[in-house]
């Protein structure tokens, strides 16, 4: 499917110059919706996924019907102070200062394969401070799944020995 011209491009959002790519538009069309993650379904199937893991707000939109789609768990990455139980963090440099993601200890098991995904990758820091996490806890990244991909970022750079797939790019 030609998922592209389901995201629309908002000029100077959130700051000038920056050419954003709003999936909310695709997310309003049901059938689309659906295809996209049964395409991501499929990828996560052929690396033999036992659990899907996402990052906060986006990543839950795309991992959550994901995991049930495959009938597999999802483990959201969430900032700090949101999970209640013991958590492992990791601080990644952001293009102003340094953020910090959380995930519960218990939620992977050692050795467990797991699929990253989010709706975007840009700089790959989000996704790239998810996988430390993963990798704290002791999994194994079975693949790393995108709807877009930002080409002219080279977040790929980050991801050269993960199997990847980029549903759509810029
Ligand atoms: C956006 C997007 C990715 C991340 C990609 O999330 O959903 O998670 O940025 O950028 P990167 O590859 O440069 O790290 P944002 O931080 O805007 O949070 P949100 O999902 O809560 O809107
Ligand atoms: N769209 C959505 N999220 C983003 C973008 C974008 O173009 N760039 C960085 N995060």
């Amino acid at each position: 499917m030609d998922y592209k011209k389901y995201i629309k491009s908002i000029m100077d959002f959130p700051t000038k110059g920056i050419n954003f790519r709003d999936i909310t538009s695709l997310l309003e069309e049901g059938p689309v919706y659906h295809s996209a993650i049964d395409e991501l379904a499929e990828f996560a199937k052929s690396k033999q996924a036992e659990i899907i893991v996402g990052p906060e707000a986006r990543g839950f939109v795309i991992g959550g019907p994901l995991a049930y789609s495959l009938s597999i768990g999802f483990v959201p990455v969430r900032k700090p102070g949101k999970l209640p139980r013991e958590i492992a963090t990791v601080s990644y440099e952001k293009e102003y200062g340094v953020d910090t993601l959380c995930m519960h200890k218990d939620s992977i098991k050692p050795g467990q394969r797991v699929l990253v995904t989010d709706d975007l990758l840009a700089t790959g820091g989000t996704i790239e401070a998810t996988i430390n996490l993963v990798k704290q806890l002791g999994g194994v990244i079975a693949g790393v799944a995108f709807l877009i991909e930002l080409t002219d970022l080279d977040g790929a750079r980050l991801l050269k020995e993960y199997d990847v797939l980029s549903l759509i790019k810029y």
